[in-house]
């Protein structure tokens, strides 16, 4: 008797547990979790849930530990352990400042911090609103147009603390409009 509740727990828990992924990724854990060495695999599948879902939840981690069949402190340590990967929803717009040497010697910083203080966010944090996130990043390739900020795949070059505003405004606009706002 005891055995089937158990059974029924289990295979409840693993029902769930695939419903928290894509059927592609639990394809992708099986293969893994049929490996001696499955643990190894464990960074590489998380890499995977959040190229999906665009960071880790909970619910997602939970059941990368219950189908890999890793304690569940395991999975947690190691997506609390590397900066790449996030564990809240990012916003709308994810702010990138480059911190990067050339932007940061024609004044990045300074970027950062009125970024920082308009949003009242710091590196790495979402506004409540859900509108932007603020990230920094390393040199995205367009030195010649130091300080750069890139918001999603648009690149602002020769970007002032003072442009900020106006910046951010536009943007903010910009999800008006598509949710058919003022
Ligand atoms: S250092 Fe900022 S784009 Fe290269």
């Amino acid at each position: 008797m005891n055995t089937t509740i158990q059974t029924d727990n289990r295979e409840e828990v693993r029902r769930k547990s695939m419903e928290a992924l894509t059927p592609e990724i639990v394809q992708y854990i099986e293969q893994c979790a049929r490996d001696e060495k499955s643990q190894s695999h464990l960074i590489g599948v998380l890499h995977r849930v959040q190229g999906h879902f665009g960071y880790l939840g909970r619910e997602q981690l939970d059941a990368v530990a219950q189908l890999l069949q890793v304690p569940a402190a395991k999975v947690t340590g190691v997506a609390t352990f590397y900066h790449f990967f996030r564990l809240e929803p990012r916003g709308r717009f994810v702010i990138n400042v480059c911190l990067g040497t050339a932007c940061y010697v024609k004044g990045a910083e300074r970027v950062a911090d009125r970024l920082k203080e308009e949003l009242g966010i710091q590196f790495g944090e979402t506004t409540s609103d859900g509108l932007f996130s603020l990230e920094g990043t390393r040199c995205l390739g367009a030195c010649g147009l130091a300080p750069v900020v890139m918001i999603g795949d648009k690149v602002f070059g020769d970007m002032t603390p003072d442009q900020v505003p106006a910046l951010l405004e536009k943007h903010a606009k910009m999800r008006d409009a598509e949710e058919g706002g003022p």
